[in-house]
């Protein structure tokens, strides 16, 4: 697990209730890369997609990856419903995720 990532362990998903560190648990011991393969492992994203963003920047962080915030926010923000994540957990993570313009 990434040592900056979880001072608390908030809840991600919060239709299915999964927390920050059984997805980024389950990201790491399966080696999973997609959205879909997370809901199959941990059911985390199964209900409403508002935690997609999330849990895509979570792969990405696995995956060493840096995909722009702006890219994350296009790709995901019609799915959205539970607005009240993102403002938690944007100002957690964009400090880690670097934003190429
Ligand atoms: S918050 Fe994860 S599917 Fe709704």
């Amino acid at each position: 697990m990434k040592d900056s990532a979880i001072e608390i362990d908030e809840t991600i998903c919060l239709c299915l209730q999964v927390s920050e560190s059984t997805i980024r648990s389950c990201i790491e011991s399966n080696n999973l890369t997609t959205i879909e393969e997370v809901t199959q492992a941990c059911e985390a994203g199964g209900g409403c997609h508002s935690c997609h963003i999330l849990i895509d920047l979570f792969i990405d962080e696995y995956l060493k990856k840096s995909t722009p915030i702006e890219t994350l926010v296009t790709a995901h923000a019609g799915k959205v419903k539970k607005r009240g994540i993102l403002g938690r957990f944007f100002k957690k993570f964009t400090a880690d995720v670097p934003v190429t313009k």
